[in-house]
């Protein structure tokens, strides 16, 4: 029989006390650990309970898109369900297709694929950092974080800094010491604000200083790309990412995205120069000691190079439009948000985190179903919740997500914008 207690050999977990708060609040909410019982298009039933999803970050719907699904099928029939070599000892065509495909998608000098970028950021952040200077946008995704905090076990040392103050990062990266690497980490567009950062001005700053540049457009990818005339949303075209979208190069910088946002399936990827590559083949552990990702996931990203190809930007004007609806309203309402680029992430600060449980009782009963950024997850005052929308939500659930807002807003639970 399992024992469900503390022993004396566990206690020492239950004794870092820091995550009390959030063991509370998992079981006292229904949008934590909820178990999904069925879907139907953006609806989800948790138990008895139907409700439109804006917690995925399946941004074009390809999780949805029948020409993606029938793709899977014909794989799977032709590899099995999964390769299972790491990658170092054998890859299904499908690998060399995908980062040719991609390389040329993102206009970059090559890419190398890996499971999760959580994978890419523990492996590959050490190897680019040595025993040299990291130093961490402060708002940067966790899983940058962790993979900085490894490395620094390794011998690199950490620190962070502020986008919004460029010089203060040139400053630091004076003053590092010289010939060791200097590696700068942070987010494309922002997981929490959907914010898209300058990346010109971040970008020379890494070049004056001799620092190499690592950016993780995990949201970016498949939603912001190239700026052009024929463009018809602020977004761009092609959602070939951060990098491509500000009209920067791949001089000294190396580009991390995902395929489990946007393209909805389980792969991710490095945009680098091939002698990077290559080293990373045989110096980065994912490569040679995890499993690959299964083989739908390679499928679901090839059939989604071809519907990004055809019908991309029909879904991303979709996406902007329903993003543009929501944002406008937040701002007709008066109310807070970091959202300044249009980004399909719309994050709503509360009045104050003391509402939090009345703010996720009336988003259940209404049938929204959010990412709730409760505390421990996010400092005190910036405790919210975050809408992500998707090309395939119907104007329908717009318009009763907008309804919902509004009620919240009646009740003043929702931050006002400053003044
Ligand atoms: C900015 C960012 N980076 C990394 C990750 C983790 O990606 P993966 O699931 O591929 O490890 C996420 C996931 O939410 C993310 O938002």
């Amino acid at each position: 029989m399992g024992n469900t207690g503390t022993t004396t050999a566990t206690a020492h977990i239950r004794r870092l006390g820091r995550w009390d708060e959030l063991t509370r609040l998992v079981p006292a909410t229904g949008m934590y650990d909820a178990v999904i019982d069925e879907i139907d298009g953006r609806r989800i039933r948790v138990g008895s309970q139907w409700l439109t999803d804006y917690a995925s970050c399946n941004y074009l719907g390809f999780d949805l898109d029948p020409e993606i699904m029938d793709a899977i099928n014909r794989e799977v029939r032709r590899w099995g369900t999964h390769p299972s070599w790491s990658r170092l000892l054998g890859n299904p065509r499908l690998y060399p297709d995908i980062e040719e495909r991609l390389t040329v998608l993102l206009g970059a000098p090559d890419t190398l694929v890996l499971p999760t970028i959580t994978h890419i950021h523990m492996s590959v952040i050490p190897i680019l950092a040595g025993d040299g200077s990291i130093f961490y946008e402060h708002t940067a995704h966790k899983t940058i974080y962790d993979g900085c905090v490894y490395a620094r076990g390794l011998g690199a040392t950490i620190a962070p800094f502020h986008s919004d103050e460029p010089d203060q990062l040139a400053q630091k990266l004076r003053a590092a010491p010289p010939g060791h690497s200097k590696l700068v980490c942070m987010d494309g567009v922002n997981s929490m604000t959907g914010d898209i950062p300058d990346l010109p001005t971040i970008a020379a700053i890494c070049r004056d200083n001799g620092a190499l540049l690592y950016v993780d457009d995990a949201h970016g990818f498949g939603v912001i790309g190239t700026r052009s005339p024929s463009e018809t949303t602020p977004y761009g075209l092609y959602g070939n990412s951060v990098v491509a979208h500000t009209g920067e190069t791949y001089d000294d910088v190396i580009l991390v995205g995902g395929f489990s946002k946007a393209y909805s399936s389980l792969l991710a990827f490095l945009a680098l120069p091939t002698w990077l590559k290559e080293h990373l083949k045989v110096a980065a552990p994912p490569y040679l000691y995890s499993g690959p990702s299964p083989t739908a996931s390679l499928a679901s990203v090839l059939a989604g190079f071809d519907v990004n190809e055809r019908r991309g930007e029909d879904l991303r004007h979709s996406l902007y439009h329903h993003t543009a609806r929501v944002v406008n309203h937040v701002r007709a309402l008066g109310l807070a948000t970091p959202n300044v680029d249009g980004t399909p992430i719309v994050e709503l600060p509360l009045a104050s985190a003391d509402v939090f449980k009345r703010v996720d009782e009336i988003l259940w009963r209404e049938g929204v179903y959010v990412t709730m950024a409760a505390y421990p997850l996010v400092p005190r005052d910036q405790v919210g919740f975050r809408i992500q929308l998707t090309a395939v939500h119907t104007d329908e659930q717009i318009d009763w997500l907008l309804s919902t807002i509004s009620r919240l807003a009646d009740e003043n639970l929702l931050r006002p914008a400053a003044a």
